[in-house]
């Protein structure tokens, strides 16, 4: 029988993993009666499942409905019940919580609580950015962010402290391919198998389609696809990395690109959610290529011990439809160890947690105050990510002025005829972005462009 064995909330347990598609929040509420873990959307949006995770890189906070039973093997689980302490003792977050009327139906607190105790262990104090992924309808956010300025100062509780290493599991982890190389032998045998790295998109796969998922492959295992290292001409960034880690390792090179990954859905989301993913899957509205592509980001596939790489956007030919053979995966993608130039504007209805309706990636390459070079690519414009060729054709050459911009304007209509629907109209998105390309220039001008606050 085919078992994953994890620590949940301090105890050694062991689960049956012969459906890998079942959830960590199925089994919590159905197998252990653990019914302080919510379910809310069931789809990695409100934060309700939220439980605390720790492995030997650390500990997080990721939503149960989406994390597969698979993906825990070796690690250590805490739920709302293992938050509070013996004897019932509250944790400072619950007593905080308590204090400052964070809560009134109850119904995201275990969320909000699971949250704050893993930003909590790990000291941060970006209340905002941590909670982010945690939807309140009734109580409102300020009592809660002042529940959890509150609690920041006190130490961590003695429970709190999970151990790492080896982690209740004494075998290899069920599906997941130990190294890449283990990997790609089982993408040749598996060649219709589905890959599953985050699965933040998987995981919808699953709990909203109900889609047999038949012969898979968890990435987790495979460490060496987690690296980024330096490499002749820039920086390999491995399938496996999460958005968090590249969020923190962009911070230095790229601080636009690091940037817009903050907005990349929410603390629980980047911290399953892996690059790879975000490319592989396709998607028109994915954060991560058109800053990529913008960036003059390189691909690589593996397909057994046959690698080729090419230019990101090469890679994505039509709707869902990419250059991808049976049995070929994502290894990696490189990029350039600097690129001033780049900055990456997102617009979503919400600052956080949202999907892209438009995500405009601009680089440009000034010289004796010309546009020596020029590389721009959308999200949300078309059936792929895709660069604005016919834009940056407009540019190369001219001077660096508002003018030269403006001129280029129309350009947008020969590149790009997007869609209309429930985020934003065909005309907005035209209209938004030749916007941004007039915010580029007074943002490398030195202009105050953020619109997130109001001043009188
Ligand atoms: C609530 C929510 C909010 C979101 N917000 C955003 C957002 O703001 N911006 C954004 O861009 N995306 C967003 N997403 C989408 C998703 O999080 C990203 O696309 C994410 O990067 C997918 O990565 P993953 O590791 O979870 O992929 P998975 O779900 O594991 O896999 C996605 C697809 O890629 C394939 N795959 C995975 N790794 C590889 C590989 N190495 N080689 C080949 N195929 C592979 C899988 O088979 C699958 O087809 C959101 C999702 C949710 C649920
Ligand atoms: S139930 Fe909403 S994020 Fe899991
Ligand atoms: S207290 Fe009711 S949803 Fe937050």
């Amino acid at each position: 029988m085919t078992e994953i064995a994890f620590h949940l909330n301090g105890t050694p347990v062991r689960a049956s993993a012969a459906d890998p598609a079942r959830t960590l929040l199925d089994w919590l509420r159905e197998e252990r009666g653990l019914k302080g873990t919510k379910e809310g959307c069931n789809e990695g949006d409100c934060g309700a499942c939220t439980v605390m995770v720790t492995d030997a890189g650390g500990v997080r906070a990721l939503n149960a409905c989406i994390l597969l039973l698979p993906q825990l093997h070796g690690r250590a689980v805490r739920t709302v019940e293992g938050i509070s302490g013996p004897g019932g003792a509250l944790h400072p977050v619950q007593q905080a919580m308590v204090d400052h009327h964070g809560s009134q139906c109850g119904f995201c607190t275990p969320g909000f609580i699971a949250s704050m105790a893993v930003g909590h262990l790990n000291g941060r104090r970006d209340h905002d950015d941590v909670l982010a992924g945690n939807l309140c309808r009734c109580t409102g956010y300020a009592p809660i962010v002042r529940a959890a300025e509150a609690a920041a100062p006190a130490p961590v509780p003695e429970w709190m402290h999970d151990a790492t290493g080896a982690i209740g599991a004494d075998g290899p982890a069920p599906y997941a391919p130990a190294s890449t190389d283990a990997l790609a032998a089982w993408c040749l045998e598996h060649p219709g198998g589905s890959l599953i790295a985050g699965a933040t998109d998987v995981g919808l796969w699953v709990t909203k389609e109900l889609r047999p998922l038949g012969p898979v492959a968890f990435l987790h295992a495979a460490r060496d696809l987690q690296s980024i290292a330096r490499v002749p001409g820039g920086l390999r960034i491995g399938a496996g990395v999460t958005i968090a880690a590249l969020r923190m390792a962009m911070a230095g090179p790229h601080p636009a690109f690091a940037g817009l990954l903050r907005r990349f859905a929410s603390e629980q989301i980047r911290a399953a959610a892996t690059i790879g993913g975000n490319i592989a899957n396709g998607s028109p509205i994915g954060d991560g290529p058109p800053a990529l592509i913008a960036m003059g980001a390189r691909l690589h596939l593996r397909r057994g011990e046959a690698r080729r790489d090419m230019p990101l956007e090469a890679f994505f030919l039509d709707y869902r439809k990419q250059d991808r053979q049976p049995g070929e995966f994502v290894e990696a993608v490189t990029v350039p160890e600097a690129a001033p130039g780049l900055r990456c504007y997102k617009l979503s209805k919400r600052f956080d947690q949202d999907i892209s309706a438009v995500c405009g990636c601009f680089n440009l390459g000034l010289e004796g105050g010309k546009i020596a070079s020029a590389r721009i690519a959308f999200g949300g414009m078309a059936g792929i990510p895709k660069r604005a060729a016919a834009v940056e054709a407009a540019l190369i050459g001219r001077a660096w002025s508002l003018a030269t911009l403006e001129a280029a304007l129309p350009a947008f209509a020969e590149d790009f005829a997007p869609l209309s629907d429930m985020r934003a109209s065909a005309g907005y998105r035209l209209a938004a972005a030749q916007n941004l390309l007039l915010r580029y220039f007074h943002d490398l001008s030195g202009e105050a462009v953020s619109v997130l606050e109001l001043r009188a």
